[in-house]
């Protein structure tokens, strides 16, 4: 299976248009210090030709460019398989109305997030008055084999679970699968990708899942609690943003860094982190535990 990070940041990007903290303005004056970043989304294929991506952000139309060319006989491609989606949040969401163009989309979720973008953000009817979407509903616990658009079978299968976190501040109700980890697995090879772009805490039981995947790509939002706080930018700790921090002895840092995953990468990193900042002492710390921060176009084959 090959996986593609298209975009490594937080909602907002990297640089955020509104923001000057100290990693926005590096990102700014010496981009090769702090290298910008598109919000949050992966692509994977079995095939290296059929793409299904994890979550589709507002930046999806430049992110899309990243997939490997293909010989197009006619004049449309859909170049996009189906959408799984790991929460309702705008930044993974957003993406769904931009490709609107497609005609037959797929949709694969939660009942919980399903029912948010239907009612909440109405993301799905306000694509649905463009194109045609079939939505898939992923019972939590349960493999769900992915097929593409024509109906065969991918050899993907993708499982979730429910992590800790908080619903989208525009979800009324707040129901157990309002945010998940996507395990992605290759029927051929049996081996998964683990897609946690959001979570709020690590116990024994989502840590002992996440080691056995070859590829762990997780929430790497905020370095500290209290980023923004410190920065004046919010009152609100990442705990109470559905945000598990990366460093302290609870952190995910610490967490992580015992697991046998082949490889292990921080992705929807906000734009305060200052891990963004090459040859920082945070980079350095997160590779020292042998996590690797995640880039834009990024590849792995697993
Ligand atoms: C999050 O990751 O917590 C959300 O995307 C926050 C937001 O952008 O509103
Ligand atoms: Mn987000
Ligand atoms: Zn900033």
């Amino acid at each position: 299976m090959h996986v593609i990070l298209l975009g490594t940041a937080a909602g907002g990007g990297f640089p955020q248009w509104n923001c000057w903290c100290p990693t926005c303005r590096i990102a700014r004056d010496d981009p090769s210090r702090a290298r910008p970043r598109t919000q949050s989304s992966i692509a994977f294929s079995a095939d290296g030709v059929r793409w299904f991506l994890g979550n589709a952000s507002p930046d999806v139309r430049e992110q899309l460019a990243q997939l490997p060319r293909v010989d197009v006989a006619g004049v449309r491609h859909v170049p996009v398989e189906g959408i799984v989606l790991t929460d309702a949040e705008l930044d993974h969401t957003l993406g769904v109305t931009l490709l609107r163009e497609g005609r037959l989309l797929q949709l694969i979720a939660t009942p919980s997030v399903l029912r948010t973008i239907a009612e909440d953000s109405r993301v799905l009817p306000v694509t649905q008055a463009f194109a045609v979407v079939q939505t898939v509903e992923v019972a939590l616990g349960e493999a769900t084999p992915l097929s593409y658009r024509d109906g065969t079978p991918s050899g993907i299968t993708i499982e979730m679970k429910a992590v800790r976190g908080d619903p989208p501040r525009f979800a009324r109700r707040e129901e157990v699968g309002h945010t998940v980890a996507a395990f992605i697995t290759d029927t051929s090879s049996g081996k998964t990708c683990a897609f946690v772009p959001g979570c709020g805490g690590l116990g024994p039981k989502l840590l002992s899942r996440l080691n056995e995947a070859e590829l762990l790509l997780f929430d790497g939002t905020f370095w500290t609690n209290d980023e923004l706080i410190r920065l004046g930018i919010s009152d609100r700790p990442a705990s109470a943003m559905g945000h598990v921090a990366i460093s302290g002895p609870e952190g995910s840092l610490a967490m992580l860094s015992d697991l046998d995953c082949r490889q292990k990468v921080y992705t929807h990193i906000n734009n305060t982190n200052p891990m963004l900042i090459e040859g920082s002492p945070e980079r350095a710390a997160v590779e020292a535990a042998g996590m690797i921060v995640g880039m834009d176009g990024m590849r792995f084959e697993i």
